[in-house]
C-alpha cells in the first residue's frame, strides 16, 4: 500500500466563491447579465415577459397566460437559464395576479406558470414569488459594454410598467449589490487568516470594507433622483406584494397542480444577502425575527454563505489594535448611516404617500403594511409623531446596528 495520507484541501477566496455561488467581479450578482433572447421553448415566456407593461395595461394579460402552452424544463437547462427563468416566471406571475389592482387580483395561478415556476424555484431552492433575486440580481444588464458597471451605465432587462421609476428602484440595488462584492472578498479573507495577528492584513481588509460602505452609501441617495415616490406607492409597490394578508387572501393563494393556500411574502431588498452578511461578519445580532425570515427568499446557495460567515466570523479576535479597533467601529457607523438613509426612504416612499392618500380618502388594505409583509401600525394625524410598526421594527435593527461596537 502506498501513503493514504489525506490532503486537506486548501481554501481560498476562490474556492469559498465558487462554493457559494459568488463571483469575485459581481459579488452576489451573476457574472453574466441577463440574456435578452432564450432558446425554445423558454423563448414563448420571454416574449411575453418583453411586453408585460402593454398586457398589464391593457388586462391583456389574462387571456395570455390562461392560453399559453405547457412547457417543459429541459434537463439539459444551465444555471443562468433556470436564473432568467425565475425573474421571467415570478414578474408574469406578478402581473397576472395583480393587473386589476388590490380588490380584484387573482387567488389561483394557472399551471402554465406555477408549474415551471415550481421547477426552477425548487433548483434555485427559493421562494415561487417575485423576489429581489428575481427583479435585481437576475435582471440587469450594461447599458454600454465598455463602460464600468455602476448605476448610470445599467438598465433592467424585465419591468412590469415599463416606466424609468421601476428600473430605476430595481437598479439602485444592483448597483448596491456590485459594490458589495470586494466587501464579501475580504470578509472570506479574514474569515481564511490563519494568522489573526496579521494587522497589515485586517488593517487593509477593513479598509477596503469601510470604502465600499461608503459608496454604498451614495449610492442609496441617488434612489429620490430617479424613483417617484408617488409611482412606487400607487403603480409599483402592489406587484410587489405577497400573499400573506388575510384580507385580500383568506385562503392564502393557489398555485396550480403544485398546492393550495400558499402563503409567501412580497419582494424587499430585506431579501438581500449583501446587508445580511455584513450583519453576521460584524456580530451584529438582531432582536427581531423578520430578517431571519427573510433567507427563505434568498438563492440557497447565498443562504448557505451568511450561515457560513455567520459560523466563521470571530470578528473581535480581529480586533488587535487601537487602530483596527477604531476602523470596527467606524464601518458600524457607516452601517448605522446605511440604515438611517433607508429610514428616509420609509417616510418618504411609503408613510408620507399613506398620509397624502389617507387625506384623499383612498382606502387601501395594504396602505398598512410594507411588501414584505411588515406591518406599517397604525400612524392617524392626531398621533403622527407616533413611530409606526415598520418604523420601530428598523429602529431595532438601527439599534441593534450600534450596540455591536467594541468598546474602543
Ligand atoms: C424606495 C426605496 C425603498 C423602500 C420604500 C424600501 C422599503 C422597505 C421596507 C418596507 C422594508 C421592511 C420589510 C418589508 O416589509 O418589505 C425594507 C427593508 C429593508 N430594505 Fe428597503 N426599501 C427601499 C430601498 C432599499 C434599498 C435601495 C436597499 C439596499 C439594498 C434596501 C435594503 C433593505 C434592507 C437591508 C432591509 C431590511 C432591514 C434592515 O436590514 O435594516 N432597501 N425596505
Amino acid at each position: 500500500m502506498g501513503n493514504t495520507q489525506t490532503i486537506e484541501p486548501v481554501e481560498s477566496v476562490k474556492s469559498i466563491n465558487e462554493r457559494f455561488d459568488l463571483s469575485d467581479t459581481h459579488g452576489f450578482l451573476p457574472e453574466n447579465q441577463t440574456p435578452s433572447q432564450m432558446r425554445p421553448p423558454y423563448n414563448v415566456l420571454l416574449t411575453v415577459c418583453n411586453k408585460l407593461p402593454e398586457l398589464i395595461r391593457t388586462h391583456e394579460i389574462e387571456t395570455v397566460v390562461n392560453e399559453l402552452e405547457m412547457i417543459e424544463i429541459d434537463p439539459a437547462t444551465t444555471h443562468a437559464e433556470y436564473q432568467t427563468l425565475y425573474t421571467i416566471l415570478c414578474l408574469i406571475q406578478a402581473g397576472y395576479i395583480w393587473h386589476r389592482g388590490e380588490t380584484i387580483h387573482a387567488d389561483s395561478v394557472p399551471k402554465q406558470i406555477s408549474w415551471p415556476l415550481h421547477l426552477v424555484s425548487k433548483y434555485l431552492d427559493i421562494a415561487p414569488i417575485l423576489t429581489h433575486g428575481a427583479v435585481d440580481l437576475y435582471n440587469w444588464q450594461l447599458i454600454d459594454p465598455n463602460k464600468p458597471f455602476e448605476l448610470e451605465n445599467i438598465r433592467s432587462v424585465f419591468t412590469l410598467t415599463g416606466d424609468k421609476s421601476e428600473s430605476h428602484f430595481y437598479l439602485v440595488m444592483v448597483a448596491i449589490e456590485h459594490e458589495g462584492r470586494p466587501i464579501l472578498n475580504e470578509i472570506i479573507r479574514l474569515n481564511l487568516l490563519k494568522n489573526t495577528s496579521d494587522a497589515d492584513q485586517i488593517t487593509k481588509s477593513m479598509q477596503i470594507i469601510s470604502t465600499q460602505l461608503d459608496t454604498i452609501n451614495q449610492i442609496m441617495k441617488k434612489m429620490y433622483g430617479g424613483c417617484d415616490s408617488d409611482f412606487f406607492y400607487n403603480q409599483l409597490r402592489i406587484f410587489l406584494t405577497g400573499w400573506t394578508n388575510e384580507k385580500l387572501f383568506p385562503n392564502g393563494m393557489e398555485l396550480e397542480n403544485v398546492g393550495t393556500n400558499i402563503r409567501y411574502g412580497g419582494g424587499s431588498a430585506a431579501q438581500s444577502s449583501l446587508i445580511q452578511v455584513i450583519d453576521a461578519f460584524f456580530g451584529v445580532k438582531h432582536q427581531n425575527g423578520f430578517l431571519a425570515s427573510m433567507r427563505e427568499y434568498m438563492p440557497a446557495k447565498h443562504r448557505e454563505f451568511i450561515n457560513w460567515v455567520e459560523s466563521q466570523s470571530n470578528c473581535t479576535s480581529l480586533l488587535i489594535n487601537d487602530q483596527i479597533k477604531q476602523m470596527h467601529s467606524e464601518c458600524l457607523e457607516k452601517l448605522v448611516k446605511f440604515r438611517t438613509i433607508h429610514m428616509g426612504f420609509i417616510r418618504h416612499y411609503i408613510l408620507n404617500e399613506a398620509d397624502k392618500n389617507e387625506k384623499l380618502n383612498k382606502q387601501s388594505v395594504l396602505s398598512v403594511e410594507g411588501t414584505g409583509g411588515t406591518e406599517l401600525g397604525s400612524k392617524t394625524e392626531s398621533d403622527s409623531t407616533e413611530e409606526s410598526g415598520l418604523s420601530k421594527m428598523l429602529q431595532g435593527f438601527i439599534t441593534d446596528t450600534t450596540n455591536a461596537k467594541y468598546p474602543v
